[in-house]
């Protein structure tokens, strides 16, 4: 399969499976080994050094013990990083771990400095702001990048469409502003459907795969797409720390993103819907969407990203209406997270925001809705019983 020449459809059924035929499956077998027989003391130290070295086995070489490698895993990474369009995938247990291992990345190269756009997911925010993993961040706006660079940055950290409020950061001005010092792009919001931020300059793209890639709300997982050679820095802190993507988990996210660009088209389309009718509704202050007219003055949309996406935010004023809303809901889900194939709703600075500082949390009016698979009148509907109780 020359993937160079097949549309990103095509490319989401079946990368990560070209050999399959050749095993005699249809699909991928998944091998839930810990550990693996070893051809000959030699032999099994060899490809352990190769592997904390940051390699991956050869043809025929023992993986040695699942921390190491594990085919199916590396399976997952190969189709995303296609997706991607990155040289290498690395799958984790989680996207906070995917993140931590960066970090300690830099950390390990003497570049502990990180540069950060806000606002981030509650939880980056939280790892970046204690400095837990030895880094140093200084918080800034895209305008802001060139002045915060400081001799040790090893890394400069945006997410677009931001964690809740779905800002949009212009990459090209990013990546122009951050120079040599590698970026990193928080793409799980977007997917890879919408935006592949290593085409606009990125050294490296993070996902929580708990999100749209797996996309049904049953597996935790992150990954990072980059270079090779980031590839080779990343996969020996992966090892050490154990922060590993189980390979039950990877089988999941691998059959997830067969049906991801369905998915984001389809459940972009009733965010659409939504967010409009959610605008012109008396109880709603404002709604962040970035596929409402207005709400991209740069024009991101459609060049940057080839859509919105299908997350959004809306502000009904207050704590008390936000909670009444969330609480008031039937068909939608009152849970954290985002992404699946079911509509969830949750309030930001409560809940996946609530570690980030006073003064940098979302408002206390604001509702995070991550659009499912339902029928948009279906969800209209529930929304409308919720918010006719204010
Ligand atoms: C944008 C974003 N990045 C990273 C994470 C962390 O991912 P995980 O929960 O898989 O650790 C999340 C989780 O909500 C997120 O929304």
């Amino acid at each position: 399969m020359n993937a160079e020449h097949l549309s990103v459809e095509t490319r989401s059924v079946h990368a990560g499976r070209a050999d399959l035929t050749a095993l005699g499956v249809h699909v991928p077998p998944i091998d839930l080994s810990s550990t693996y027989p070893l051809p000959g003391i030699e032999d099994g130290g060899a490809a352990y050094d190769q592997m904390a070295g940051g390699g991956i086995p050869g043809d025929g070489q023992t993986p040695v013990y699942q921390r190491l490698w594990s085919p199916g895993v590396a399976r997952f990474e190969e189709a995303l990083a296609d997706l991607e369009g990155g040289e290498a995938g690395i799958g984790f247990g989680s996207g906070m771990a995917a993140l931590s291992a960066v970090l300690l990345a830099c950390v390990a190269a003497g570049t502990p400095h990180v540069v950060a756009v806000r606002p981030l997911y509650g939880g980056s925010d939280h790892i970046l702001a204690t400095g837990l993993l030895a880094t140093r961040v200084t918080w800034t706006t895209v305008a802001g990048i060139g002045d915060a660079l400081e001799p040790d940055t090893g890394l400069v950290l945006v997410e677009t469409p931001a964690n809740p409020t779905l800002d949009l950061a212009d990459l090209r001005a990013v990546t122009a502003a951050a120079g040599q010092v590698p970026v990193m792009v928080d793409n799980t919001f977007a997917t890879p459907v919408l935006q592949r931020p290593l085409e606009h300059g990125a050294t490296l793209v993070l996902h929580s795969v708990t999100k749209f890639l797996a996309g049904h709300g049953d597996v935790l997982a992150g990954a990072v797409v980059t270079s090779s050679e980031w590839a080779q820095r990343i996969r020996p802190i992966r090892a050490i720390t154990g922060a590993v993507l189980h390979p039950l988990s990877a089988y999941l996210a691998h059959r997830g993103l067969q049906t991801l660009v369905v998915r984001v088209r389809a459940q972009q389309d009733t965010a659409q819907i939504v967010a409009r009718w959610l605008a012109e509704h008396a109880a709603v202050q404002h709604v962040h969407y970035p596929g409402l007219d207005g709400a991209d003055p740069a024009g991101l949309v459609g060049t940057q990203m080839s859509g919105p996406g299908a997350v959004l935010a809306f502000d009904v004023g207050s704590y008390g209406k936000a909670a009444s809303v969330a609480e008031g809901t039937r068909l939608i889900t009152h849970a954290v997270s985002l992404g699946g194939v079911d509509t969830l709703i949750q309030h930001p600075a409560a809940l996946t925001h609530r570690p980030v500082a006073d003064g940098f949390k979302p408002g206390q009016g604001v509702l995070r809705l991550s659009v499912g698979l339902e029928s948009p009148q279906d969800l209209i509907t529930d929304l409308d019983r919720a918010l006719s109780q204010l």
